[in-house]
């Protein structure tokens, strides 16, 4: 599969898996290209393009990222290729190799280099854009047949409505892409700010916003956060830039309706279980990380983390998550609840077990109150302290953040 994969995402993903089966395959290969033959060239080097394919690529059983494209200097040619794998000594043996294109390419088939070669000589498999092969793309497939002796098959498929240039214009306006590409894409994405995501505020043009959209109570909850988020992250060795951005943002979208949150969610395309969904609590934080990046132009994947998950905490979460979620429960404005000061002191030395009592008291109260517990949290708690490795806390530690 060629392209340029600027970037790599779902539809690519779904003709890779389903060409697997469809055609009986050991393996596809991605192969970002070097200099693409037929569009403007990217803008992102082939390194990263090829970065990305890994990052699509990456726990994908029998999809593999392949750099011959990449490599090669100059404009990449298909036939170059082709040439290169069917004399050469990849793959130790017989191998036969299939060309994976999407049905507007057939359009244009014959104008590439070499093209007589490449159709006498390779096997090409065909997704329909769309539900179905449309009229033109199947007379060209016969065309070809006819006058080159093509082999070209269909593959049975519905790919969803996914371009790379629609990822890089969310990207741009700051939306999300979560729904569109594999979780490790958006996330190098992210960290190496591509496609140009909105500039960064200042921190007083955030405190700014925030003065704007949240109560005076709210605002100095917010400043504590970031105060004492931190100050755990300097006494337990953490980044404390994020921690500090993080707690100061953690909870922007506190204030928002819970109609306007789901509007939001919905534009942004947030993917969220129903019991999220359900819960204005539990969805500001969802929404809450989805406008640090459309808003204030954070777009550092560990702080949005930190964010999404400050109310629940998750499996796996990491120690700047878990630093900002105790911050939450334990800056020093907080009305005083019982087993405060406790979790307070332990938090200075034992991080992690300052966390697990915070939980479980959390856990307490909202059971206590009669209200669901979202499943994040247990799965938190086993995670960061795993039955058996603790003794009891105090219960009734505090209600969320
Ligand atoms: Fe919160
Ligand atoms: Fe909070």
């Amino acid at each position: 599969m060629g392209g340029t994969f600027n970037p790599p995402h779902n539809a690519h993903m779904m003709m890779a898996r389903t060409a697997l089966d469809a055609l009986a395959l050991d393996e596809v290969w991605l192969m970002p290209s070097g200099i693409p033959a037929n569009k403007p060239a990217p803008g992102v080097s082939p390194a990263r393009r090829l970065a990305m394919a890994e990052a699509a690529a990456s726990g994908v059983e029998r999809v593999r990222v392949s750099d011959i494209e990449a490599a090669r200097p100059g404009v990449t040619y298909t036939v170059d290729t082709m040439r290169g794998l069917m004399s050469g000594n990849v793959g130790g043996g017989r191998v036969s190799y299939i060309i994976l294109i999407g049905a507007d390419l057939l359009l244009t088939l014959d104008r590439w280099n070499s093209a007589d070669e490449l159709l006498r000589t390779c096997a090409f498999a065909v997704f329909p854009r769309g539900s179905a092969p449309d009229g033109e793309a199947m007379a060209a497939a016969e065309r070809l047949s006819r006058s080159h002796g093509a082999n070209i098959r269909w593959i049975d498929a519905e790919l969803p409505d996914i371009s790379s240039t629609e990822l890089r214009e969310r990207v741009h306006a700051g939306l999300s892409i979560e729904r569109l590409t594999p979780a490790a894409v958006q996330d190098y994405i992210d960290r190496e700010r591509l496609y140009n995501p909105p500039p960064t505020l200042t921190r007083e043009e955030m405190v700014g916003i925030l003065k704007a959209t949240l109560s005076p109570r709210r605002l100095e909850h917010s400043l504590a956060v970031e105060r004492k988020a931190a100050r755990l992250a300097k006494l337990h060795n953490l980044p404390e830039d994020k921690a500090a951005l993080a707690g100061l943002l953690h909870d922007c979208a506190k204030y928002l309706p819970v109609g306007t949150m789901r509007d939001e969610a919905g534009r942004l395309g947030v993917a969220m279980d129903a019991s999220r969904w359900n819960s204005g609590g539990l969805l500001h934080a969802i929404v809450g990380a989805a406008m640090l990046r459309e808003r204030f132009g954070v777009t550092d994947p560990d702080i949005l983390r930190a964010v999404r998950y400050h109310n629940t905490g998750r499996a796996g979460m990491s120690m700047l998550d878990t630093a900002v979620y105790l911050a939450d429960k334990i800056e020093d404005t907080r009305k005083p609840y019982p087993g405060i000061e406790d979790i307070r002191k332990l938090a200075e030395t034992d991080l992690i077990g300052a966390a697990a009592m915070s939980m479980r008291g959390s856990a307490g109260y909202v059971v206590s109150r009669g209200q669901p517990l979202h499943p994040d949290t247990p799965a938190a708690l086993a995670y960061i302290a795993p039955p058996g490795a603790q003794s009891q806390y105090p219960p009734n530690a505090s209600e969320g953040g």
